[in-house]
This record gives structure tokens, sequence and C-alpha cells, in this order.
């Protein structure tokens, strides 16, 4: 009943292509995130740590293994159950911040929750607390195109977690930004883990995120090793 764990992913394979061309890229990997925790996982690109967030995050099928969300192997249920749990469950923070450019920054963090139904009031009330929480509050009402490029990951950052997802999967959430700005999102991240129970799942090539890491892990011959 007390079971801190919010995603576990159990024994993942997953390979691209067939026959002689077949590249197997996951080959037993797993991991188990409980609620406040960050979770960094590095490897060398091409390593499959992308492939592996796409297994966890409900985007793209394992070749076999399960993951548990909910307690419910998302990956054994139907088609629109899935969708649905995958909207419910998981946020993400990608290395390009994938805003609408019609819409304010405000507009934003509040889209997945008026896309989920909630009252459009109410879905901006929640995304004005969030814009707060990542420092954003003076910029509400700015577009993407008005925003430097720290400012739209910390954007990002609070759309993911508007519907309170029991994980974030960010997949290389630095990457494009310099040094300061990538401090600014790493902290944040820290700070949500710890004021919100918020558990991340992070791919990155950053070594002073990973080291900030609650748990590390690299991706090493399709296994997840600490
Ligand atoms: N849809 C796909 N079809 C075929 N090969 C893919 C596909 N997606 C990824 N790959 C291959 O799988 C390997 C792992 O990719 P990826 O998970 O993106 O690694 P990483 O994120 O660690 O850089 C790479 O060799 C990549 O070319
Ligand atoms: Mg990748």
């Amino acid at each position: 009943m007390n079971d801190p764990t919010v995603l576990s992913a159990e024994d993942i394979w997953k390979s691209y292509g067939d026959g002689d061309d077949s590249l197997s890229i996951l080959r037993g990997a797993s991991v188990r995130i409980s609620a406040g925790e960050v979770v960094s996982v590095m490897g060398p690109s091409g390593s499959g740590k992308s492939t592996f967030l796409h297994v966890c995050g409900v985007l793209d099928p394992p070749d076999r293994g399960r993951v548990v969300v909910g307690g419910v192997d998302v990956w054994s249920v139907g088609e629109s159950r899935r969708a649905a749990m995958r909207n419910r469950y998981i946020g993400f923070i990608f290395q390009f911040h994938h805003l609408l450019e019609e819409f304010t920054l405000l507009e934003n963090v509040a889209m997945p929750a008026m896309l989920a139904g909630e009252p459009r009031k109410l879905a901006l009330e929640k995304a004005a607390e969030l814009m707060e929480e990542v420092g954003l509050q003076d910029r509400a009402d700015h577009f993407p195109s008005e925003s430097s490029g720290g400012e739209r990951q910390r954007a990002a950052v609070a759309r993911a977690l508007i519907l309170s997802p029991a994980v974030v999967l960010a997949d290389e959430p630095t990457g494009n930004l310099d040094a300061p700005n990538s401090k600014v999102i790493e902290d944040l991240m820290l700070e949500l883990a710890e004021k919100r129970k918020q558990a991340f799942l992070v791919a990155t090539h950053d070594l002073e995120l990973a080291a900030k890491a609650h748990r590390r892990l690299v991706l090493e011959n399709g296994r997840l090793v600490s």
C-alpha cells in the first residue's frame, strides 16, 4: 500500500530492423523509480537512451518486458487505455521545447490540462502557479518567439508538470542550452523533485546534471548499470 514506486521497467528488450540488419538496442534494461527521485541515464550517443525513454513513456513498444505505472502493465492494455495512461501518468521534456508558437507561455503550460478537459479557467490558474515555481511569473503573456532558450525550456518543464504526472521523462533537457541555463534547468528539476515529490528519469550527456541526480545509471550493452 505504501510502495513509493512510480514507474518500473522490467527486463526491456528492443531491436530495430530484422534479419542480418537487425540492431539489438535494449537487452534486458530495467529500472525502478520512486516518488521524488531524480535518476539520470548516461551512455554514448546511439546507446539507446531515447529508445528506453520512449518505451517507458508509452510512446514506442518493447519487443519484450514490462513497464508498470499506476499498478498497470501499460504495454498489455489496449490502445485507447494506453493513450489515456500516457496522458495521465507521464510528463515529457525534450531537447527542443516543442512549444506552440501561436500561444503564450502561460497558455502553452496550461495546454495539456485543457486538452485533458479541465475548465480553461482552472487550467490557467494551475499554469500560473507553475509559471511562478519555474520563475516565469513575469513572462506569462510572452510568446515563445519573444522568449530566450532558457525561458522556453522552463516553460516546457512547467508544461510537463501541469497534470501532476507520476514521472517526468526528460530526454537531453539541457542539450540545447548554454551552461548557465543548463544549471537553471538542473536545479529546477531537483527543486521540483524535493518540493512536489516529482520523479524524473533524465537521459543526458551533461556530467553536471548527472552528478546532481539522486541515482546515476549508465546504458551499457543494452542494460542499465549503476
Ligand atoms: N525508429 C528507428 N528505426 C531504426 N533504428 C533506430 C530507430 N530509432 C533509433 N534507432 C537506432 O537505435 C540506436 C539507439 O538510438 P537512441 O535510442 O536514439 O540512442 P541515444 O538516445 O542513446 O542516442 C541508434 O543506433 C539508432 O540509430
Ligand atoms: Mg537520444
